[in-house]
């Protein structure tokens, strides 16, 4: 993690992006790198060549980038800021059925009067192809560092299961490093992310209590209101558990559990995670019913945005709607519960209760932490505290305590400590701005070492095959619903429930 990226030195180098002409590209990447040039925070000699199937011509490539900019900064944009970045952009045609591709691509770079010998390749292309392409890069010398640094950012997901994450591994580690392998996980680049870190050690008062002595229970929770929509032939072979509780929930929860790292650099940063991640206990596959919990959305009503409501359909007929109107049998989850525990001094006994959904009745990404009873109950004796990190839609941390109600009785009432961890002037930065920074400043702490990636599939992996070799039908929720009744299978004692918002008397 650098400790200040303003002053961080980044050297010249080469972007070299394959899959430029593709959606993330598009969408995140070049507008994420116009961004960084705008506030002054590329290197002037950088520049970007972008790689891609088709044969473009140099002048076609940088109207196409325009066109990228425009759809995304519709208030418009500097346009000297546009001339800088524009003359930044170049373009190399790789067609796949010559074999000499990769050689004429270490030819165009190897031009220095344009392009800097430091070179970090970005592969925003299928995962089938991701150790193809290392492989063509070694094969002509293009991994090879002497003089210069060369990195290689692996989109996600960084294999599928467990066996095909270590033989995408050991493919690209014939070639590279593990300094040279940037695994992205975006939600590493999310500002809120890296304040719990910031937000658990630099404040005195939280460290005390963050352990199983204080805290009942914690909650992780990713839901949004949207559904699969258009994305069904990714969806129904990936499903919400390998989509978002392997990776980003996961992180989520190593920065929530981690211990203190020795200090911000990026070897400290990752093995405490890797560390806390090492220390989940196994799910017992002999006792799923009791750890996790899987159901999908059937047909509903959600909010739209004018306040009313609108009818969807579920997801078994969004797959039928794109099989030709052909009922398919899915039984993937797109709601996934799990219990987790950590074997530690820190959080024995204490459950990680983590949840993702679609179509549910809030969009929200929070850390609920639930504290033990206060040595005081009154008020029949529920009265616990709550801190929560909210992190999506809003930044902030609360922290719910209880106080006297003014007046004759003794009574208490909840009330909210309520701060901002954005301020409405604060800068806003995509993920994708963050990671690209770190990439080029040679800092990793906010990408995936390759020990984070395995543990975590070997975690949910038990589940994912349980799952889909379990065919018996899949507990169905209607759309715009709050948690299926039956998730709650999963909590350890009987006072404990789904926290649905980050409001006050988002307990009820
Ligand atoms: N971090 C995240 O949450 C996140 C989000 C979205 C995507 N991703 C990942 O980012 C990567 C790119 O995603 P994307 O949405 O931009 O993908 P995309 O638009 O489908 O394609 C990206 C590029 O892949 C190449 N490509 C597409 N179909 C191909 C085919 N049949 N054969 C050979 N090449 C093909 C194309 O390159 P040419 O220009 O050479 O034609 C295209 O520009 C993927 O690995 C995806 O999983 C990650």
């Amino acid at each position: 993690m650098t400790q200040s990226n303003e002053t961080h030195q980044i050297d010249p180098c080469t972007l070299v992006l394959f899959g430029a002409s593709g959606n993330l590209a598009r969408v995140k990447l070049f507008p994420g790198l116009f961004r960084l040039d705008s506030i002054g925070r590329l290197p002037a000699e950088l520049k970007i060549l972008a790689v891609g199937r088709q044969a473009v011509d140099l002048a076609a490539w940088r109207a196409d980038i325009k066109t990228m900019l425009d759809a995304k900064f519709k208030k418009g944009y500097d346009a000297s800021a546009f001339e800088r970045f524009i003359a930044r952009n170049f373009y190399h045609a790789n067609p796949p059925t010559d074999p000499d591709a990769f050689a004429k691509l270490k030819n165009t770079l190897s031009d220095e009067r344009i392009f800097p010998q430091n070179l970090a390749y970005f592969l925003s292309v299928r995962p089938v192809d991701f150790a193809p392409v290392v492989e063509s890069l070694a094969n002509v010398g293009l991994t090879q560092e002497d003089k210069y640094w060369r990195r290689v950012v692996i989109e996600k997901p960084f294999g599928t299961d467990l066996p095909s994450a270590q033989d995408l591994q050991k493919s690209i580690t014939k070639h590279l490093k593990e300094s040279q392998i940037y695994r992205i996980d975006h939600y590493l680049g999310k500002s809120a992310l890296q304040n719990i870190l910031l937000q658990r050690f630099t404040n005195t008062i939280l460290e005390p209590i963050w352990n199983n002595q204080y805290i009942d229970h914690v909650q992780i929770t990713n839901t949004e209101m949207l559904g699969v929509g258009e994305r069904t032939t990714f969806y129904d072979t990936t499903g919400a558990l390998r989509d978002m509780i392997q990776s980003h929930i996961l992180q989520t929860l190593a920065l929530t559990a981690m211990e203190l790292p020795k200090d911000l650099s990026p070897d400290s940063v990752r093995d405490a995670k890797i560390k806390v991640l090492e220390q989940i206990r196994p799910i017992p596959v002999n006792e799923l019913n009791k750890h996790v919990f899987r159901a999908q959305y059937a047909a509903g009503e959600v909010p739209t945005s004018d306040g009313k409501t609108e009818k969807v359909p579920g997801y078994l007929e969004e797959l039928a709607r794109d099989n030709n109107g052909e009922k398919v049998d899915s039984v993937v989850e797109t709601y996934a519960a799990m219990k987790l525990f950590i074997d530690n001094p820190r959080w024995q006994g204490v459950p990680f209760y983590i949840r993702t959904a679609k179509r549910l009745h809030e969009a929200d990404t929070c850390i609920a932490i639930r504290f033990k009873k206060a040595p005081l109950q009154i008020n029949g004796g529920q009265n616990q505290n709550w801190l929560i990190i909210g992190i999506q839609p809003r930044e902030c941390i609360k922290m719910e305590i209880q106080s006297k109600i003014p007046g004759l009785d003794i009574k208490t009432r909840s009330i909210q400590l309520d701060a901002a961890n954005r301020l409405p002037e604060d800068d806003t930065v995509d993920a994708y701005e963050a990671l690209l920074l770190n990439l080029m400043q040679g800092d990793n702490s906010n990408y995936l070492h390759i020990n984070e990636a395995e543990a975590q599939w070997r975690l949910v992996d038990p589940v994912v095959k349980a799952w889909a070799a379990d065919k018996t039908s899949v507990y169905q929720y209607p759309a715009g619903s709050r948690d299926p009744e039956a998730s709650k299978v999963i909590f350890e004692s009987e006072d404990q429930f789904w926290r649905y918002s980050i409001e006050l008397g988002g307990d009820k």
